[in-house]
């Protein structure tokens, strides 16, 4: 499956939960590549620091086309791709490979209010690419304050199915982020390991029935026609 970081808005957790998800899902053992589109490569620069092993990841500030991604897709179980802070070509590129587009919003007014040039743009895309799903995450929500309880009622507003598990604002996604390595591996009891582990699983078993019984229905899963197939890690 194809899984994209999107929203507009810089510093909203698109590149922290991108990371965190993905090490997730590598710890149920998916094979599992990662796209770092942001030409500011935080993701990238994160990944260098350990020069983490648990999945690959590929700085590439540029549109993905279908003929990057399908070889990947054949090869791995899940794509993760950060989408860039615009939503220009780049984003526009992603979501016309992407199966399921996550948008991470934190419960703050400034962050609700600009978020609905992204959700424009994914229904839009949604014409083009009939698998495209899309799901808001409450993100950075701070424990104990009104505005985190009625996080999910606020987003309510827009049409966008939203993810039961919900990510609070710790600092153990800022620390992890700067030793290199995810919230599992640096707190592995903390909340902040915890909330992914349960987004990981929130996405993992809504996904994996359907590779058992729908593999064929993703284009992107079939074998390439060539013989070695362009990619993005070639
Ligand atoms: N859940 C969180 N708790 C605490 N800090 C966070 C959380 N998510 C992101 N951050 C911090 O917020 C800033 C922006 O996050 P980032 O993931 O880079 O957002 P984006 O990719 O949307 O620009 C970074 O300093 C990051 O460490
Ligand atoms: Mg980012």
């Amino acid at each position: 499956m194809i899984i994209s970081l999107v929203n507009q808005k810089g510093g909203v957790g698109k590149t922290t939960t991108a990371i965190n998800l993905a090490a997730s899902l590598t710890r149920k053992n998916c094979k599992l590549a990662f796209i770092d589109t942001d030409p500011q490569g935080s993701a990238t620069r994160w990944h260098s620091i350990e020069n983490n092993k648990a999945f690959e990841i590929k700085h590439h500030p540029r549109p993905i086309y279908p003929q990057d991604i399908n070889g990947l897709s054949w090869r791995y179980d899940h794509v993760v791709i950060d989408a860039p802070p615009a939503i220009g070509d780049i984003t526009k590129s992603i979501l016309a490979v992407t199966d399921l587009a996550i948008i991470p919003l934190s419960p703050s007014p400034v962050d609700i209010w600009s978020c609905g040039k992204t959700l424009e743009m994914i229904e839009e895309e949604k014409r083009q690419n009939p698998r495209l799903k899309s799901k808001l995450l409450v993100c950075r929500k701070i424990p104990g304050t009104k505005l985190g309880r009625e996080a999910k009622e606020v987003m309510d507003v827009f049409d966008t199915n939203i993810f039961e598990s919900e990510l609070c604002q710790r600092i153990a996604y800022m620390e992890a982020m700067d030793a290199g390595v995810s919230v599992m591996q640096y707190a592995p009891n903390s909340k902040a390991a915890q909330e992914v582990e349960s987004l990981g699983e929130e996405i993992y078993t809504q996904t994996a029935p359907e590779k058992q019984t729908d593999e064929s229905q993703n284009q992107y899963l079939e074998k390439p026609a060539w013989e070695s197939p362009p990619n993005l890690y070639a």
